[in-house]
């Protein structure tokens, strides 16, 4: 398997990355409430730990999306109708979920081209491990950010596309980022080509709680993997042990909110920024929102991207939905 880097394809780059790090944590930690944008979870350690989430029991989506994904994996071809296909996976992780869908189309008889993007190196490695190119599939690696790493894909091959965007990603985005994102994946694409988009779905809220919260920890360090990665990147002397992790429901957003609770009134100084910052006892860093959504809300962010919904597929508990859209343009291109 081929795999590109974008992003440090350069020292230049590399530094310019760092940077956004350095000015992102800075911007966060000037906020009122503090903040540290969720996308830094990634790094290699971090997508490690997210993994382990996603294995264990408490830990619904992945498994659900996985028990979905086999059961579709032999019509999503048909819904398709081709010979060939460029399969484009939006932080593809270990690729374990995108092989089912993978073996369906090699079964049909599809030719397969697969993209998989991902921010950790890592991760592509294990994906490596877990998908084998053969004559009838190419796997080409991308490490990059989502839009980079689409644009990189769509110029190595020009067939009909699919788009993957598994595992409720798309939940750590608000309604306007959300929107954002989708209308310009939608302009990044072909009139006819496809998108299979995961959405975690509003449920008793105590099966959020566990999720967020699992008995093992590893949430928990996961979280606090964010601050180890400020020691570590940009010289921060935050000690983990003085900050307690805290996972809760909102319901008016409807969103799974986790937040870093300081255990006492302390000062941490980081060395990139050259300045410390106070905590107060118990004051709160927000990390991330794991947004939850009603079929309803799914059908609305497809229109008003420009999408036509082809299909939802469900579970038999309805815990989890991948919609499968189809990109419809007047002028047909
Ligand atoms: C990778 C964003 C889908 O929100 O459920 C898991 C990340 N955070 N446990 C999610 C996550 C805490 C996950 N996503």
């Amino acid at each position: 398997m081929k795999i590109t880097t974008l992003t440090h394809e350069t020292v230049d780059q590399s530094l310019a990355h760092i940077d956004q790090f350095a000015i992102d944590v800075l911007t966060g930690l000037c906020s009122k409430p503090k903040n540290i944008p969720a996308k830094y979870f990634y790094d290699d350690i971090g997508s490690e730990l997210f993994q382990k989430i996603t294995q264990h029991t408490d830990y619904y989506p992945t498994r659900t999306e996985f028990e979905i994904l086999d059961e579709i994996k032999n019509s999503l071809p048909e819904f398709i109708g081709e010979s060939e296909i460029d399969i484009i996976e939006l932080g593809a992780g270990d690729g374990h979920k995108t092989k089912l869908l993978i073996d369906g189309f090699l079964k049909n008889d599809y030719k397969v081209n697969f993209y998989p993007i991902d921010i950790s190196e890592k991760a592509m490695l294990l994906l490596e491990k877990n998908i084998e190119p053969n004559s009838q599939l190419s796997v080409h690696g991308i490490v990059a950010e989502y839009f980079a790493g689409l644009r990189y894909a769509r110029s190595q091959s020009k067939n009909r596309q699919l788009v993957l965007f598994l595992g409720s990603n798309i939940g750590n985005f608000n309604l306007a980022q959300n929107q954002g994102f989708l209308r310009r994946l939608w302009k990044a694409l072909n009139s006819g080509d496809f998108t299979l988009i995961g959405f975690d779905l509003k449920k008793d809220v105590s099966k959020f709680l566990s999720a967020y919260n699992d008995s093992a920890g590893h949430t928990k360090e996961f979280n606090l993997n964010l601050l180890r990665r400020i020691n570590n990147e940009l010289g921060g002397q935050f000690d983990i042990n003085k900050f307690q992790h805290f996972g809760t429901y909102n319901p008016k957003l409807g969103a799974m909110e986790s937040y870093l609770l300081s255990n006492e009134d302390q000062e941490v100084y980081i060395k990139e920024l050259q300045r410390s910052f106070h905590f107060q006892a118990y004051e709160p860093i927000h990390l991330e929102y794991s947004f939850k959504f009603l079929k309803t809300d799914v059908e609305l962010l497809s229109k008003q991207a420009g999408f036509n919904v082809v299909n939802h597929f469900t579970d038999r508990n309805n815990y989890f939905v991948d919609s499968l859209w189809r990109v419809t343009k007047e002028s047909g291109t």
